[in-house]
């Protein structure tokens, strides 16, 4: 099975990508869980890109392009794979669409995450991650069951450096400018699946299933 999960930033992709990964049982990969990684790792691909997630900006396509390409190559991902946050833009798209043809491979379906302005606002305000194991949280939705600490590994959760608000405006023009255009790109393709993002994470969560139901094993 191979998805890629779409939206702008703070839809909840993270959050609902990797319960979907965890339910199919292939690996979620996210662009930016790994360029994060490679940040925080101070490697030299981290060192490279720091100022563009700092900025809000994305990543040059063939860093991202190289990056992504080669978490797909690992053993883990033979058998599929939930992409979240990429492609993100038309030159990614192709890129990944040629990978996959040389293969043999297809896409069983693009799911894009809808949520108004204001709403992304708040979520991606109060959000709060795990350092250790990804898991994510809110201050005030979706809380840890100790403030300030993950349920599941207890280590001490952090806002994220892109958070601020100057960063958050300039991600959400970026995503209007470069990303937005691929929803038109997988609905010709009749990939597209668009998923009301509003509501509580288990609302969200029951209507992606219910609507993924006839893509899956396609
Ligand atoms: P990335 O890490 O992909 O960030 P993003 O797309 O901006 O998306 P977010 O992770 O901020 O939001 P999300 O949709 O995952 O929401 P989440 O589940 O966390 O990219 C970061 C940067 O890396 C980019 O700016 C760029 O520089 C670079 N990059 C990455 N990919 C790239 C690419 N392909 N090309 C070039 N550059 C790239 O939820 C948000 C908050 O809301 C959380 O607090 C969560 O707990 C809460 N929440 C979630 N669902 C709900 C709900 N239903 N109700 C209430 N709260 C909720
Ligand atoms: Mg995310």
């Amino acid at each position: 099975m191979r998805l890629v999960f779409m939206g702008p930033p703070g839809a909840g992709k993270g959050t609902q990508a990797r319960a979907v990964a965890q339910r199919c049982g292939i690996p979620h990969v996210s662009s930016g869980d790994i360029f994060r990684a490679e940040i925080d790792n101070k490697t030299p691909l981290g060192l490279k890109i720091r100022s563009y997630l700092e900025t809000g900006e994305l990543v040059p396509d063939p860093i991202t392009v190289e990056a992504v390409a080669g978490r797909l190559a690992a053993a883990d991902c033979a058998a599929g794979w939930l992409l979240d946050g990429f492609p993100r833009t038309l030159g990614q798209a192709e890129a990944l669409d040629r990978a996959l043809a040389a293969g043999g491979d297809k896409l069983c379906a693009v799911v894009n995450l809808e949520v108004e302005p204001e709403i992304i606002v708040r979520r991606m305000g109060g959000r709060r991650s795990c350092p250790k194991c990804g898991r994510i949280y809110h201050v005030e939705f979706i809380r840890p069951r100790v403030q300030g600490a993950c349920d599941v590994c207890g280590a001490a959760l952090v806002a994220r450096q892109d958070d601020k608000p100057d960063t958050v405006r300039e991600r959400l023009a970026t995503y209007h400018r470069q990303t937005a255009p691929l929803v038109e790109y997988y609905e010709r393709q009749g990939l597209l699946v668009r998923v009301d993002g509003g509501g509580t994470p288990d609302e969200v969560r029951a209507r992606l299933f219910e609507q993924l139901k006839a893509f899956v094993g396609r």
